[in-house]
This record gives C-alpha cells, structure tokens and sequence, in this order.
C-alpha cells in the first residue's frame, strides 16, 4: 500500500487492486510457459503449436464432460500469446484443464495470473545534476536513450511530453503509438515515441471492467504520467502544484526518449497484461524498462517481474524496479530480483509549508500541501488542548484552532475532529516528523513542531484577544538533514532471494513533483475535488524512475555496459553520508544510522556512476548459477531463462554482486562456536589503464572480516582481478543486522568503490 501524500483515488483503486483478486467461476487464468524445444516440426509458428496444444487439451476434457463431444474453439481461451518474455501464453482453464495441459508435451510450469499493485523539479538539482559539468552535458541529458514505462499510461497533451529540442526518432525503434477511445495515434510525437496498452487478462479476470475501460493508453490515474515525466519528462517552466515545488520540471534524463505501455487500469491490473507490455517493450527496443510495481510473496519462478525481465536483460535491456511500500519492517520488499536494480526511496530536504504570525507580529514556520490560498487575517485564535472532545469544538465556530498531540490522543483523531468542526482553520502541534497525507488535508491546517507550538501557545495564554493570519504555499529547500531512508520504503531481506542483498540502492521518492493526468483529481477542499497538471506524490514508485533515469544517462554514456555492470556503476558510487556529513538515518528506526537493508549501497549520484574505476559486472549464466544453487528444479529453471538446457555445473550463491550478505543465525547446541562465509568476488578495471585498489574495510560488530589480497594491481583496461572477503563471527549474531563497508580506494586518490556488507541473524 502506498504511504503518504498518495491521493485519494490512487487508493481507490488499490483497493480495487486487492479485491479483485477473488475470481469468479471454476476457470482461473493462468500463464503457461512451454519448452520451445519441444515443438513438432509440423508447426511453423509457437502460436499455432500453443493454440493446438490447448486445444487437444481441453478436448480431452470437454469430450467426456459434453454429448456432442464438440472442442471449444481454444482460441477464445488463449489471453496472450508471448516472445520474449516468455515462452509461452496465458490462458482461462478450468481445474481439469490445467491438469489436462500439464500431461502435454513441452509443458514446463504454470503460475497463476495474480493482481498486482503499482507502488520536480527540484529533485535534479538535489543529485547534483548540473548543465555545466557532470553526466547530464557528458550524456546529452540522455539523448537517444528510449525507456519503455510500464504503467497506467500516460496523458499525451501533457507538457512534460511536448518534443521541443528534441532529435528525429532513430529508425532502429520499432515501437508505435496506437489510437483508441480519446487517443488519436498522431499525438506520439519526438518524446514520446510509443504507445500501447494491454488489458486483456484484465478482461479476462474481471469481465465486467470492459464497460468502464478506457481502451487506450491515456493515463487516466496520473502514476504512469508522473513516473515517464520524472525519468524523462521535458523542461515545463513555473510548474508547482497549487504554488508549492515551484519551478522548472523536468525529468532525470530530459532528452530521453518514453514509449508508453499501459497494463495498469483504474479497474486493476494482472499479471498477465504486464508480462505482454515487458514482451512488446522488448520487441520495440526499449533500451531501459521502468516497472514502479510488484507483487509481494511470490517465488522467482512465480514472480512475472523476475521472469518476464530475464529476457530483457539477455538483451542488454536494463530494468529499474520499486522495493515497495511496505516499511520499515524487515523482509517486506518486492521486486528482489538479482538481475534488476531495485529502488528503495529517500527524503530530500525540501518541506511544503506556510507561516503562522500571531497579533503580535511574531512569525513562526509550520508544515502543510493546503492548495487553495486562505484570507485569514488577524482571526481569533483559541487552544484546545487535545481536541479530543467534538461537541466543544462545534461551538468554536470561525476562529483558528490549536491542538497538541498527547499520548493518548492521535494526530489522525484530531484532524478528524477540528475537520468535522467546521472551524476556520486548524494548527495542530505534534512531533511526527514523516506527516505524510496529512499534509494535504481538505480544510486549511497546518502542523507545528514543539518549539514552535509553545510559542503559540505562550502567546495565547498570556493573551486576552490572541489573534493571527495563516500564510499557504511556501515551499523551504535546506530545511534539514538529508537525504534519510523514508519510513514507508520497503526494506530487505528479499524473501525471494535473500543470498542477495536488496534493496540495492535508494533515490528521491517523498513528495515529487511531476506530470499528472489534469481529469484525475488530487484532493479536495471541502467536498470539491481538485485538479492539476503537476502533483506531488510520494513511494518507491516515485523513486525508481529516478534509477531509471540515471540508467539512461548511464545508457548514453557507456552504450557497450551490461546491465549488471550500469546496476554496479550506480551502486559502488552511491552516498552513504547525508548533507551534515554524518553516516544516512532511517526515520523509520528513529533516526538511527540507516543499514543497507533500508536504503542498499545509498543515495544514488549519478556524476559519480559515469566513473566508477571498477564493476562488478555478471552474465545471464552467473544467474542460471545462482538458480541452480537455490536447489529450483529444472522446470523452474527454465521458466525463468527460457531455455531447456541450463548448465547447472557450478552452482553458486555467491553471485558476483557489488554488495554482500551473510546470516549467521543458527540457534543451536553450541552457541560458542565460530562460523565463517566466504565471498569470491571478480572486479573489471573500466578507469585508466594503470589502476591499482587498496580495500578498506569498516568495523563490523562482532565480526572479523578480511580481504585477499588486499591490493589489486591493473595494467590493461577492462583486465579483471578477482578477491576473497571472509567474515568470522558467532554461529548466532547477536544483534538483528550488523553492517560495514569494503571500499577499494584507488591510490590515484580519485575513486572509491564501496559495497555494503550485512550479517544478519533474521531467519527465513
Ligand atoms: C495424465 O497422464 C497420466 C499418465 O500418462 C494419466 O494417468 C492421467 O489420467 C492424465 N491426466 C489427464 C488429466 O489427462
Ligand atoms: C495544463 O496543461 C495543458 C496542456 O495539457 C495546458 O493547456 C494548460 O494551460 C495547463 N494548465 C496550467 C494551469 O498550466
Ligand atoms: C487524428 O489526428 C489527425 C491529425 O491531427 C486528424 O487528421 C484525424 O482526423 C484525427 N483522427 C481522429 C479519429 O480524431
Ligand atoms: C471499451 O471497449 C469495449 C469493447 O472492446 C466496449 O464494450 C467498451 O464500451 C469500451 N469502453 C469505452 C469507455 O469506450
Ligand atoms: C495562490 O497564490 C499564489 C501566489 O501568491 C499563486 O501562484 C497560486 O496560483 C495561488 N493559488 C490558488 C489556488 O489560487
Ligand atoms: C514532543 O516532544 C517534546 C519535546 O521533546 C516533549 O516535551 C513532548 O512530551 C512530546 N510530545 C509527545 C506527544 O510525545
Ligand atoms: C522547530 O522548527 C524550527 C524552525 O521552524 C527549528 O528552529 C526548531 O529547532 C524545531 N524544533 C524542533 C523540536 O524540531
Ligand atoms: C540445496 O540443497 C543442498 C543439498 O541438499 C543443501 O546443502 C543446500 O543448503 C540447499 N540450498 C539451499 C539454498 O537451500
Ligand atoms: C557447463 O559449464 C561448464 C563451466 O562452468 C563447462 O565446462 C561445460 O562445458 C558446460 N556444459 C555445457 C553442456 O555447456
Ligand atoms: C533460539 O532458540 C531458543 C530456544 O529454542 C529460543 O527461545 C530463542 O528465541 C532463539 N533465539 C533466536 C535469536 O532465534
Ligand atoms: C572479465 O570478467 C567479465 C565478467 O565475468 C567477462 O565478461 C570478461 O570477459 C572478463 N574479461 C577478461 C579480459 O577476461
């Protein structure tokens, strides 16, 4: 579920989401993958051996469940029929059926089609993306680069598309901007490049949303619009939502190019739509695919996101992901996937807010998203303590209210309350920092800090007429520590591949400016709705089209990096200081120091991934090793990669990954003895020719960890070294997650190439 600021509607719908998934009837969809392989000669197209596989299956079924013995057409059971993503089609199946299918030659697995939920400005400037130096002029601002959105759509007409500065379409895009319902095939343009939708398995799981669907690729919830316009989205000048976060919007890679797949409806989304967008991206030639979505409790080999992208990265396709709204509770995330980056979200420091200035001319500083501008002037103020009582609040009639958070009294209560009231406005003092949806409350508030509110409140009593005037739509940039992990973001382990650690890194993801869709409202004031071009919205979906813009930067910079070694690049860089200099904090753990399970390597830089001296890079068969070695049978296997012939020969958990994790947590008979892990670990030299790396390794309580050899010395470009790290510690950790750095610092004095490391006693 998405935390704050997250609109009313958006909410909505993921309520639709998590409803949906009661299917009706004894047929279920289901998405079946068969081994290529296997397919007689007789057929020339994987389509025609699908639909006669289907349909000696269901014949099977149908002749000794029906008199006449007739097969049902099996075209009208095939939903999708994939390429890339997957070999293989979904389908509506009836229990016999499915097992019918599964007697057939060239079945290899089948997964359910499950409902899956989506997860400025200002937010370039605070990764130090610049005009004058740095990855934005060395990338072109992404030039050329197209990024594939898989998304609710987008809105055409939206400024942050328009194709101004932008070059002609390169003649190796194969993508197209189909029309439908509102949506005229000619409002593509230089910027966005493609458009499409998928809503098929929607339809198929949910026939009554054929009705309301808008069978196009317009964007008529806004996500999909402000994920496209914050990786890509064109400069918009004086953009600002109701006056706050004014300024010149613009996307992460502004000269980037957005093809458009819509899989995520108003009525819902499945899994199923979205492995057909992932196919048709690949077959366009997407060369970065953004997914602000996933599906929690799923294994790999059930997971459509870690399926469906095997084969993109295959392609050199590279995939950003969000970790999830789920935090700050451990092994909550999604989307922990070892070939794709996975994007955990960050604060910045910038706050939304206006001015309380009391009779007596002093003024004081509070937090709030109130969109309309207030007249109040010199309105007679009164302090309620707790605000907990209604009817006394009811007799208060046109004056400011002032609340303060006890113990016992919430602040959702208050709000509740002071709006029921009917008051003139409400300032409520409470010391929560990560206020979230409150801040964009449908009657004028705002919310003081501590120190703040006893001014107030000592203005008041020794006052016989206090009075003051509220002043909206300020917007205070450098206003605090930052960046710190946000509190809803989804932390690691991943349950679905914990030998990896995840999230891998963190970006901007609280209160981002961006392109909406101007028909959906944001919030309302009263009982009257509001709508905007550009809206603020907070979640990892908001942070990983930061990554994906990045990716795309990086794309144009290094065309001939893997995907892994681009995920490397922006890991091995990342921030783990905030802006005081002291080590990230987690709002989610009280401003404890955050650990990589919060926010992976750090806070992402993108001047500094242009230039990380050395990767940590991995091939498709690096994966297939991993695979092997989480003991996933053959057929599981090979829904992932596709392929009927792994080579399981090496199996390893060690992937070569630009970050570690170890669990020492085996509670047995002797809680005394020592156990070890060993990390093999292979570094390219992508900086000068002549290199040489010193580690460094932070302490790490209760562990003793090592490296060998602790110089690696290069003389070629691309020349690889490889190294040890052992860790020694208790069979049992004592504490939860335990966490330090291996930096190979290069002598030159110019890089450093840091990875985190976590030993942790969480089980699984
Ligand atoms: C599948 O095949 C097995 C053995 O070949 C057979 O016993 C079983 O009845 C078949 N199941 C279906 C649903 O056809
Ligand atoms: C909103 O965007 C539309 C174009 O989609 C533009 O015509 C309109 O002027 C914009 N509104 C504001 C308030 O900027
Ligand atoms: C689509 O746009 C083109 C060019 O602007 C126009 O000629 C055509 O009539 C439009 N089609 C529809 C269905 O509106
Ligand atoms: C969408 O298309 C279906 C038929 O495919 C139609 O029944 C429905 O009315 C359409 N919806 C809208 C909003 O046009
Ligand atoms: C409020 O006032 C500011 C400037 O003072 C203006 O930019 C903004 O559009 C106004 N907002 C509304 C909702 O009228
Ligand atoms: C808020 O913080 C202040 C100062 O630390 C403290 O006195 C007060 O009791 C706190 N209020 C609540 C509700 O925790
Ligand atoms: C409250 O905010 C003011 C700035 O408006 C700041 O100076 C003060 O330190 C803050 N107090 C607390 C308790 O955070
Ligand atoms: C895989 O199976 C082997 C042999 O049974 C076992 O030692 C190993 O721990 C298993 N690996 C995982 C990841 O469960
Ligand atoms: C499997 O991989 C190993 C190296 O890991 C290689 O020696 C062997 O030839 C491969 N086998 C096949 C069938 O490709
Ligand atoms: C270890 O096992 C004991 C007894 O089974 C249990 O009480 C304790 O909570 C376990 N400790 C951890 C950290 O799992
Ligand atoms: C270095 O390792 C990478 C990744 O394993 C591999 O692709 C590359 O071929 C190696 N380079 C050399 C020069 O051996």
């Amino acid at each position: 579920m998405a935390s704050h600021a997250i609109p009313l509607h958006v909410c909505l719908f993921f309520f639709f989401v998590s409803h949906l998934s009661c299917t009706l009837g004894a047929s279920e969809n289901y998405i079946i993958q068969m081994d290529v392989s296997a397919m007689p000669k007789a057929f020339s197209a994987h389509q025609n051996w699908y639909m006669s596989t289907l349909a000696l299956a269901t014949s099977k079924i149908t002749t000794t469940a029906t008199t006449t013995g007739m097969a049902i057409n099996p075209s009208s059971y095939i939903i999708y029929s994939y390429t890339h993503a997957l070999n293989g089609f979904s389908a509506s199946l009836s229990p016999s059926e499915l097992e019918a299918l599964k007697n057939s030659s060239g079945y290899v697995s089948a997964i359910r089609d499950l409902p899956v939920k989506p997860d400025t400005t200002y937010s370039t400037n605070f990764l130090g993306l610049n005009s004058n130096s740095g990855v934005w002029p060395l990338s072109y601002y992404g030039e050329d680069v197209i990024i594939g959105v898989v998304d609710s759509g987008i809105w055409p007409e939206s400024q942050s598309f328009n194709d101004k500065g932008m070059s002609e379409i390169p003649l190796r895009w194969k993508g197209k901007c189909a029309g439908g319902h509102q949506f005229n095939s000619s409002l593509c343009n230089k910027k966005l490049v493609g458009a499409r939708f998928f809503s098929k398995g929607l339809v198929a799981n949910d026939p009554n949303a054929r009705a309301t669907m808008s069978n196009s690729t317009r964007d008529r919830l806004g996500h999909g619009t402000h994920t496209s316009s914050t990786a890509a989205g064109n400069y918009v000048d004086d953009a600002s939502y109701f006056g706050y976060a004014r300024g010149t919007a613009k996307g992460v890679a502004p000269r980037a190019r957005v093809a458009s797949y819509k899989a995520i409806w108003e009525e819902g989304a499945y899994t199923s739509d979205i492995i057909a967008a992932i196919d048709q991206a690949i077959i366009d030639g997407v060369d970065v695919l953004s997914l602000s979505l996933g599906l929690d409790g799923v294994r790999l080999y059930e997971d459509p996101v870690a399926i469906a992208t095997f084969a993109a990265i295959q392609k050199g396709i590279f995939v950003s992901t969000s970790a999830g709204n789920a935090g700050p509770f451990y092994w909550t995330l999604h989307n922990g996937v070892p070939w794709v980056l996975t994007v955990g979200a960050s604060n910045m420091d910038r706050d939304f807010g206006g001015v309380v200035t009391l009779g007596n001319g002093v003024s004081v500083n509070g937090r709030t998203l109130y969109p309309l501008n207030s007249s109040f002037n010199q309105t007679p103020m009164v302090f309620m303590g707790a605000c907990d009582r209604l009817n006394e609040l009811q007799k208060i009639g046109n004056k400011i209210v002032v609340c303060e958070e006890t113990k016992i009294v919430a602040l959702h209560v208050q709000t509740d309350n002071v709006e029921k009231a009917n008051v003139a406005a409400g300032v409520f003092i409470t010391n929560t920092t990560a206020l979230g949806m409150y801040l964009q409350s449908p009657s004028p508030t705002m919310f003081l800090n501590s120190t703040n509110g006893e001014i107030i409140k000592t203005y008041i009593r020794i006052n016989s007429n206090p009075k003051a005037n509220l002043k909206f739509q300020n917007t205070y940039l450098g206003s605090k520590q930052a960046p710190v992990a946000s509190t809803f973001s989804s932390r690691g382990p991943s349950p679905s591949c914990p030998y990896v650690l995840k999230p891998d890194l963190m970006a901007p993801g609280d209160f981002i400016l961006a392109a909406w869709s101007p028909t959906s409202p944001v919030t309302r004031v009263g009982k009257q709705k509001l709508y905007t071009n550009f809206t603020v919205m907070s979640g990892t979906s908001m942070s990983c089209p930061h990554a994906t813009g990045v990716a795309a930067l990086l794309k144009k910079v290094h065309p001939e990096w893997s995907p892994a070694a681009i995920k490397s690049a922006m890991m091995t860089t990342s921030n783990n200081i905030d802006d005081l200099h002291r080590p990230i904090k987690d709002i989610g753990r009280a401003n404890m120091e955050a650990t990589p399970l919060a926010m992976g390597a750090g806070q992402i830089n993108p001047n500094k991934a242009m230039d990380p001296g050395l990767i940590y890079d991995a091939k498709p068969q690096d994966y297939v090793n991993l695979l092997c070695a989480l003991n996933y049978t053959t057929q599981q296997i090979q829904t992932i990669t596709k392929s009927s012939s792994n080579n399981c020969s090496s199996p390893s958990l060690d992937l070569n990954y630009p970050s570690f994790i170890a669990f020492f947590n085996a509670n047995d008979s002797n809680p005394d003895a020592i156990t070890t892990q060993e990390f093999q670990r292979t570094v390219t030299n992508v900086g000068e020719e002549h290199s040489t790396y010193i580690a460094r390794l932070t302490p790490i309580r209760g562990i003793r960890a090592s490296v060998t050899p602790n110089t690696l010395v290069f003389t070629k470009k691309n020349e690889n070294q490889s190294f040890k790290l052992r860790l020694e510690g208790p069979r049992l950790l004592k504490e939860d997650v335990v966490f330090g750095y291996l930096s190979w610092v290069h002598t030159a004095g110019k890089r450093i190439v840091r990875s985190p490391i976590v030993v942790s006693r969480l089980t699984f």
